[in-house]
């Protein structure tokens, strides 16, 4: 029914669309066409060169989207110079193996939103030169293992959002020279070394959204020049300890949205160029002291939305070019003294919806290049003294919808770079602009929805660059407001 329902509406929607051809940049170089057929694919095509007095030599880039082509109908002496083929929501039978005799000089070939399910496996035999092939968002089930034989110079493959249950048939192999690789979006679930053998070029490869449950030792191990790997979005509960031996050159692993519960010790330890870890939305519930040995340039470390406790110092001491960590949303209740004492590189920390309670002093002590702290959403009922040193960089403070009830001039005294603080959703009864004193800078206080019933605003003349005070949802007397109003902004 649903199906006879599409039909239906492809039949309309390819009977409806006007045919028609149009060039679409000056040069005349490339050639959009909908609507074609195969008996009017030819004629509609030189109507519209001889139309825009335009030389078939000329035309490198062909376009032919909804339209009904069993056959493309050209031969190669009508465009000569075309390298460039591009099917989009076209019905084509691509049942015959020489469908695309007609063009062996193809640099790029697209055939897409097609719902192609099979392909003859000598239909791309012919092509010399092709580079990049794009077969996304098609119904591909399997890929016949000779299906890419001759494709010794294709540096990019494209199969996203296809039906492919496995890659491990062998398909990959003759393409030796790829280097981009999308795989995502099907439906994958298993991988081994076997699959990747040969592929000693790749750069990137895509496998995120599909249905991997597990990471086997050595997979990707003849992945020698990889820089890029995406799991994310599969149901990796299970890492090998030697999953990812071999990725020397890998820059940035993706692993989010999975069910990782455990990283094993020295798990990344061959990851010695790795700059990215995203690990947000697993089940993690501590880290092992040793899960990130051998993270020597890892700048970005994304663990937000685990179930994390706590945080060990000793498996972040190995992280010392960090720059980025973002523990958001986690269970994370206690911070030891020394928990970020390693991460002197540290730039950015995201805290916030954790349990957080409070904060030891010094804690950020050793952080000193920590330009955005995020502390939003947790339990933290007040600022210690002495929680950086006085050589701190921080400028943005962001501590919204805690539990603090009074600030004191000893607690901030040593924010001097601070330009912004966010203290909305906080239980203040009185606030004193005074005590920001040191932080010459300021630029914005946030204030909104506290207890805070009297403020004094000869209290923040100080501030010479101080531009936005939000005191909204205050009980706060309406002429100290309309003064506040007149002088700076709300949010
Ligand atoms: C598509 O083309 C085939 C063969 O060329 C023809 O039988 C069919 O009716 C065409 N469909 C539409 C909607 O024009
Ligand atoms: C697609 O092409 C086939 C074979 O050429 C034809 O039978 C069918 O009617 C076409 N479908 C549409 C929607 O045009
Ligand atoms: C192709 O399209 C033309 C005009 O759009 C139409 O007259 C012709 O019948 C179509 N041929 C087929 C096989 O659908
Ligand atoms: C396409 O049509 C041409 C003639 O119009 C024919 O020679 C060729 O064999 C056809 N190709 C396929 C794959 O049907
Ligand atoms: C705020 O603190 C400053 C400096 O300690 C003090 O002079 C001022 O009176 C205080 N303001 C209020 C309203 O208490
Ligand atoms: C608010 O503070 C000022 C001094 O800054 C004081 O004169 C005034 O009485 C206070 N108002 C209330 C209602 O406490």
């Amino acid at each position: 029914m649903i199906h006879s329902v599409i039909l239906l509406l492809s039949v309309i929607i390819l009977k409806c669309t006007p045919k028609e051809c149009y060039f679409s940049a000056e040069q005349k170089r490339e050639l959009r066409c909908t609507g074609l057929n195969t008996t009017y694919t030819k004629s509609t095509i030189f109507a519209t060169l001889k139309k825009d007095k335009a030389q078939p030599k000329g035309v490198n880039s062909l376009w032919i989207e909804k339209s009904n082509i069993s056959n493309i109908s050209l031969k190669s002496t009508d465009l000569p110079q075309l390298t460039w083929l591009h099917l989009a929501n076209v019905n084509i039978s691509l049942s015959s193996d020489d469908y695309f005799k007609e063009f062996p000089q193809l640099l790029y070939l697209d055939i897409i939103s097609s719902k192609i399910e099979d392909l003859p496996k000598g239909i791309f035999g012919n092509f010399k030169s092709l580079e990049v092939l794009a077969l996304s968002r098609n119904l591909l089930k399997v890929i016949n293992p000779d299906l890419f034989q001759n494709l010794r110079l294709l540096r990019t493959l494209r199969l996203y959002d296809n039906k492919l249950n496995t890659i491990e048939n062998g398909f990959l192999k003759p393409l030796k020279k790829l280097k981009r690789l999308y795989l995502q979006e099907n439906e994958i679930t298993i991988i081994s070394s076997i699959a990747f053998t040969g592929l000693n070029s790749l750069l990137e490869l895509w496998l995120a959204n599909n249905k991997i449950e597990r990471l086997w030792s050595s997979t990707f191990v003849h992945l020698m020049q990889l820089q890029e790997l995406h799991l994310e979005g599969n149901l990796i509960d299970d890492i090998h300890q030697s999953a990812f031996k071999g990725l020397n050159s890998l820059d940035m692993l993706q692993l989010a949205s999975n069910k990782i519960q455990v990283i094993l010790p020295n798990t990344f330890v061959d990851l010695i160029q790795l700059k990215e870890l995203d690990l947000t939305g697993n089940l993690l519930e501590d880290i092992d002291s040793n899960a990130f040995v051998g993270l020597k340039k890892l700048k970005s470390l994304y663990l937000d939305y685990n179930k994390l406790k706590t945080v060990s110092a000793k498996a972040l001491e190995k992280l010392g070019e960090l720059v980025h960590l973002k523990l958001t949303g986690n269970n994370i209740e206690r911070l030891e003294k020394d928990t970020f004492a390693q991460l002197k590189k540290l730039f950015t920390l995201d805290l916030s919806i954790n349990k957080i309670h409070e904060l030891p002093t010094k804690v950020f002590f050793s952080n000193n290049q920590v330009y955005r702290l995020y502390l939003t959403s947790n339990k933290i009922a007040a600022i210690p003294e002495n929680l950086f040193s006085d050589k701190n960089e921080l400028s943005y403070l962001y501590l919204k919808n805690n539990k603090i009830s009074e600030i004191e001039y000893n607690s901030v005294k040593n924010l001097r770079q601070l330009i912004s603080i966010d203290l909305s959703y906080n239980e203040l009864k009185t606030f004193n602009g005074s005590v920001f004193a040191n932080s010459f800078g300021m630029q914005s206080i946030q204030l909104e929805n506290n207890y805070i019933s009297n403020l004094s605003l000869t209290d923040f003349k100080q501030f010479n660059k101080l531009d936005t005070v939000d005191i909204k949802d205050n009980p706060l007397p309406h002429e100290i407001v309309e003064e506040f109003e007149k002088k700076y902004y709300g949010i």
